[in-house]
This record gives structure tokens, sequence and C-alpha cells, in this order.
């Protein structure tokens, strides 16, 4: 019997309406558009309305990737949603996006990884795949940052944006993820955290999103190079073999060092953070959409997607086209 592999065949994603650019910040907060753009490379970000959430926007990036797959929603055996803004504490927003697929019985659940959850969930979901149980995965990152910022904090507020992308991921017998690693560590859980919960119906801690900006750094430069090579080594490939890398769009500069210290060009690294920000779960799928339709990422082309986040989580997911 030939062995099941996962591939991606399809991509979506989705920005909310209302465009908030860094001018626009300026007139609320101590900041400039000087400054967010030599520290990030961030111009602009989309923020939600009040009443969308994180479930309408994987509903938008889930069609957008369904069309683009040529698949419909009953073809879908297994969705799974990376998320730290989720609609509710539960049902999932995995669930509440298969309702609004208006479809029923498959597998559904919430990965929470945070800026880490979209390679989390790919590499999950290829695992699934592999073991014959599933054959077709919706898998979706979909974030409202919006909502856990403290808009008086300039140090946060200027960094994060909302959206959602997503991929389908079917079986096939060539294989399309060709190696993934995961890592976590939670000795780290402190340089970026949400350090609140809903108590007797009390917010008990803070609901805001806190950082410590250079430690993220420095820790996320360092394992998205480890990381990549870590899966270069599962495949039996080297960085030369990379046609695209993808890392988690938090900031310009760390895309930059990540390239260098890979030796890569930087005109093979996918850049969106200018235009969305840092969206967290959703960062990395919108931006092999984005590469995709542009028809930088071509079919056969092997791409590398880099996650790293809160928790501290990272990993890499090195995918064939
Ligand atoms: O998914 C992972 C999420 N997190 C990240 O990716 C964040 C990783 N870290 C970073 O991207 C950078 O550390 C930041 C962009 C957050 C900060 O850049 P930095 O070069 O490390 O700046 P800094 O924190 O050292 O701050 C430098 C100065 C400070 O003023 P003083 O103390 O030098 O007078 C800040 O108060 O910049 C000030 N500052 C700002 N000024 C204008 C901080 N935020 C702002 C702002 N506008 N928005």
């Amino acid at each position: 019997m030939s062995r099941i592999y996962s591939r991606i065949v399809g991509t979506g994603s989705y920005l909310p309406a209302k465009l908030v650019t860094n001018d626009d910040l300026a007139k609320t907060m101590d900041t400039s558009d000087e400054w967010i753009s030599a520290r990030t490379g961030i111009r602009q970000r989309y923020i939600a309305e009040p009443d969308q959430t994180s479930s309408d926007l994987a509903f938008e990036a889930a069609k957008n990737a369904l069309v683009s797959a040529g698949k419909s929603a009953s073809d879908v055996d297994l969705i799974l949603v990376a998320t730290s803004t989720p609609d509710f504490v539960f049902p999932s927003t995995a669930c509440l996006l298969q309702k609004k697929l208006g479809v029923h019985g498959c597998a559904a659940f919430d990965l929470q990884a945070v800026c880490s959850g979209f390679v989390y969930a790919l590499a999950t979901a290829d695992k699934f795949i592999r073991s014959g149980q599933h054959k077709c995965a919706l898998v979706v990152g979909a974030e409202v940052f919006s909502r856990i910022l403290d808009w008086n904090d300039r140090g946060t507020a200027v960094l994060f944006g909302d959206g959602a992308g997503a991929v389908v991921l079917t079986a096939d017998s060539t294989p399309g993820i060709l190696g993934s690693v995961l890592h976590a560590d939670g000795a780290y859980s402190d340089i970026l955290s949400v350090p609140g919960n809903v108590c007797g119906g009390k917010v008990i801690g803070s609901p805001f999103l806190q950082m410590d900006g250079q430690a993220v750094f420095k820790f996320a430069v360092r394992v998205l190079d480890e990381a990549a090579r870590e899966t270069l080594d599962q495949c039996g490939l080297t960085i030369a073999d990379i046609d695209w890398l993808i890392p988690h769009q938090a900031n310009v500069r760390i895309l930059e060092a990540t390239a260098k210290r890979l030796g890569m060009d930087s005109s093979k690294v996918i850049i969106t953070v200018d235009r969305h920000g840092n969206t967290s779960a959703a960062s990395v799928p919108l931006a092999l959409d984005v590469a995709v339709r542009d028809g930088r990422v071509r079919p056969g082309h092997k791409v590398m997607l880099e996650g790293v986040g809160g928790g501290f989580t990272w990993g890499a997911a090195l995918v064939q086209m």
C-alpha cells in the first residue's frame, strides 16, 4: 500500500475593512509613523468591527481557501482553528466556523499556540491525514488581537492587527508537507502573555497583552534560525533548497535578521507585516496566500513556514506546493 502524505491544495485570507495607518495611531497616542516604520516595518493594520469575531474572519478566509482548492465545505472532514482570541470560552471557534460553513459532523477543534498556532495546526493536521483517518482538512489561523491590546500602551498597541488565513490540506500519494518540528518552553511564559482569566463573572489578572519586546526579539531570531535548520535536517535538504521563507510576520527586523542568520537572500523572504501588522496565528497563512495569489509562490516551490510566539512556542514546516 502506498504511503499517505498531505498537500496544501488551496489558500485563502481575509482582512477586516477598517484600515488604521500609523498616522491614525499617532493622533491618539504618543507615537509616530517614523518610529513604528523604523522599528517594525509596520505601516498599517486592519481592525475588526466590534461585532466581528475570529470565527467571522476565519469564515471569510476559509471560503477563499475552499474556492482556490476547488473544494466545497462538505468535502472537509477536519477543521482546525489556531487562535488565542476565540469568540467564546467555549464552544470552540472551530465549531462556530463549522456552523457558519453549514456542515455537520466532522472533527473540529481549536489549537492555542499564540503566534506559532498556524504552524502547530498545520503539523497537527498533517499527522491526522497521514494516519489515514482524515482526507481533507481546513487549517485556519484567525485573530482579533485588537481586543486584547491596551490602547494606552504604545509599546504593544502599534504592533498588532486583526485577520485570518487558511489552507486546505488533502491526502495525497506524494508529499506536500515534507517535514515539521514543534517546540515549546514554558520557562519563557512571562516575556509575552495575557495573564488574566474569567472567574466568577470577573476578569482576574490582566486582560491585556504584555511583552518584554527585546527579550521576545532575541528569542524569536534564535529559534526561527534553529527550527528552519532542524526541519531541513529532518528532510535531508539544505538552505539552498528553500524557494521561499515565510516566518511569522511580527517585525521586518526579525524577518531580516532571521534570513541573515540562515544565510538566505532577503529577496526570498515573503514580507506582509508592513500591510497588516502582527496578526499572530493568522500571519503565516496570510503571507502564504498573498504570495500564492501574486504568483511568487508557485506549484513545486519549497516554502519554509515558521512560527514563534507566546508560551514560548516555536516551530517550522517545510512545504512543497
Ligand atoms: O509575535 C511576537 C510578538 N512580539 C514581537 O515580535 C516583538 C519583538 N520586539 C520588537 O519588535 C521590538 O522590541 C519592539 C518593536 C517592540 C521595540 O523596539 P525596540 O527597538 O526594542 O525599542 P525599545 O523597546 O527599546 O524602546 C525604545 C524607545 C523607548 O524610549 P526610551 O526609553 O528610549 O526613551 C520606548 O519608550 O522607544 C519608545 N517607544 C516608542 N516610541 C514611539 C516604545 N514604543 C513606542 C512607540 N512610539 N510606539
